[in-house]
C-alpha cells in the first residue's frame, strides 16, 4: 500500500501480511491476514513507532524510505518487543546507524535476550517526554497489555495515541486505514473481538487499568499496530475493549445468545444437539453451533466471550471426554473464562460412559454452575429427543432471564 499521512508530518508506513497463516503460530489468519502498522513522524528528529515481523522487513523499509532516508532515522520507539513488531530491528540497526532505541527498562532486557542488542538504548518511564521539534512524544506505561514491558506512546500536539496491540484487530487493511473510510468496519470489529479473545483476554484486568489511566489523556486518534486507525470515533474501539474485558470478568451483562460446542464421532451427540437447538429456537434465542473438530478454537473463544449461554455436547471416548472438546475447554480454562456462567451439558456413551465425569473436573475448575446434564446411551430415543428439545428451551429461557436488563 501507499503510505498515508495521518496528520501533517505523521505517517502510516505499515505493511499487510498475507503470508502468515497462524498469528503467534497459533491463531488462524489464513483468510483474514493482518497488518503491522508502523508510524513515522518527520520532524527535527525523525521517529518510527513500532516496526513489523522479520518476514516483512524489506517491504517495511521500502515504505519508510518513501518518506525518509533510513540513515536519517533518529529514534525507534519500541512499544512492545513481541517479534510481530520487533522482528525488523536487527536489520534496521544495520541500515540506520544513528538510531536510538527507546522503550521501558524491561524492553531493554528483552532486546538483549531476543536479539543480543545491548546498546543504543534509551530507557523511558511512565510520563517521560521526548521532544522532536514541533512534536513531543510522551510515554505511558501499560504493563501486560500484552507483555510485561508494554507501553503506549502519545503525540501531544495532535493527541494521537499509538497503542500497539491494544485496540488492534486481525484483518489486513483493504485500501482504507481509517474507521471513517472503510465500508466494512463491522469486519474489523468482529476481528478485533476475535483478536481480543485470543491475544489479550488473559490480561483483561490490565486492559481495564490501562483504559482507566487513559481517561485522563485527551485522545483524538487511536493508532494501534494492527488493524484500523480510529480517528472519527476512537471512543468506539475503547468502549468495545472495555466491554470485552467486562464480559470476561462478568462486570457487564453479556449478549443474549448461546454458543453450543459439539463434538461427535458417529453422529449420536450431533443428532441430539440438533433437537436441543430446536428448543433454543422455540424460545427465539440466537444460537451458534460449532463442531469443535472443524472450527478452530480462535473463533470459538470469540463467541464464548461475548454470549451469555454455553452448551457443551460431547461423547465418551475411551473412558474420557471426546479429546477435541477437551482441547477447546482447556483453552477456556487457560484464558480464565471463569466468570460467572451457567453451562448446559449433554453427551452419548456406549457402556459405562466417563466423558461427562471428565467434564465435571473442567467445569469445576472454571467454577461454572451446571444447569443440567443429559446423558444417553447410543442413539437417543424419541423420548430422549423430546427431552432434548425441552432442555434447550428451558436453558434458553434461563439465558433470557440472566440477560434481562
Ligand atoms: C473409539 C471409541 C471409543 C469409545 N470409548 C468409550 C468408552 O470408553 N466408554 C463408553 O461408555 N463408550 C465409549 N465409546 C462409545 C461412544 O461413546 C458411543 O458410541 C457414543 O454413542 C458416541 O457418540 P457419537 O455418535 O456422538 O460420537 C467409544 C466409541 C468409540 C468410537
Ligand atoms: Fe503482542
Ligand atoms: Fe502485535
Amino acid at each position: 500500500m501507499n503510505t498515508v499521512e495521518i496528520k501533517p508530518g505523521i505517517y502510516w508506513v505499515g505493511v499487510n501480511d498475507h503470508q502468515t497463516d497462524y498469528f503467534e503460530g497459533l491463531w488462524p489468519i489464513i483468510e483474514e491476514g493482518v497488518s503491522y502498522n508502523a508510524y513515522l513522524i518527520k520532524d527535527e528528529k525523525n521517529v518510527i513507532i513500532d516496526l513489523a515481523k522479520e518476514l516483512s522487513t524489506e517491504e517495511l523499509f521500502k515504505q519508510i524510505q518513501k518518506k525518509i532516508h533510513l540513515p536519517d532515522l533518529d529514534y525507534l520507539i519500541i512499544n512492545h518487543v513481541e517479534p510481530d513488531h520487533s522482528g525488523a530491528i536487527p536489520a534496521l540497526l544495520r541500515v540506520a546507524p544513528n538510531v536510538t532505541l527507546v522503550g521501558t527498562q524491561k524492553t531493554q532486557n528483552m532486546l538483549k535476550c531476543f536479539y543480543g542488542i545491548e546498546n543504543r538504548f534509551q530507557v523511558v518511564g511512565d510520563g517521560d517526554e521526548l521532544p522532536l521539534g514541533k512534536h513531543t512524544l510522551k510515554f505511558v506505561s501499560t504493563p501486560n497489555v500484552h507483555w510485561p514491558e508494554t507501553m503506549m506512546t502519545y503525540e501531544t500536539s495532535e493527541q494521537i495515541l499509538f497503542t500497539c496491540d491494544a485496540f488492534g484487530s486481525y484483518g489486513a487493511l483493504q485500501g482504507g486505514i481509517f474507521d471513517d473510510e472503510v465500508l466494512n468496519k463491522s469486519f474489523y470489529i468482529q476481528e478485533a473481538q476475535r483478536y481480543y479473545s485470543n491475544i489479550v483476554s488473559l490480561f483483561k484486568k490490565a486492559v481495564i487499568n490501562a483504559i482507566k489511566k487513559l481517561d485522563q489523556v485527551p485522545v483524538k486518534i487511536i493508532a494501534p499496530s494492527h488493524g484500523l486507525v480510529w480517528r472519527k470515533n476512537p471512543e468506539e474501539i475503547i468502549h468495545l475493549y472495555k466491554q470485552w474485558s467486562e464480559y470476561c470478568l462478568s462486570k457487564s451483562v453479556r449478549q443474549t445468545g448461546i454458543t453450543m460446542l459439539v463434538g461427535s464421532m458417529y453422529g449420536n451427540t450431533m443428532n441430539f444437539a440438533e433437537s436441543v437447538a430446536q428448543g433454543v429456537a422455540d424460545e427465539g434465542v440466537s444460537l451458534k453451533i460449532f463442531d469443535v473438530l472443524k472450527t478452530h478454537t480462535s473463533y470459538i473463544l470469540s463467541e464464548v466471550m461475548a454470549q451469555e449461554g454455553i452448551m457443551i455436547g460431547a461423547p465418551t471416548y475411551e473412558g474420557i471426554l471426546y479429546p477435541p472438546m477437551a482441547h477447546v475447554l482447556d483453552e477456556l480454562v487457560h484464558k480464565r473464562f471463569s466468570a460467572e456462567r451457567t453451562v448446559a451439558r449433554f453427551g452419548s456413551y456406549g457402556w459405562n460412559g466417563g466423558g461427562i465425569r471428565r467434564l465435571d473436573a473442567i467445569t469445576a475448575s472454571l467454577r461454572w454452575e451446571i444447569f443440567d446434564t443429559l446423558e444417553f446411551c447410543g442413539g437417543a430415543s424419541a423420548d430422549e429427543m423430546g427431552k432434548a428439545r425441552a432442555f434447550g428451551a428451558a436453558y434458553a429461557r434461563l439465558i433470557k432471564e440472566k440477560t434481562r436488563n
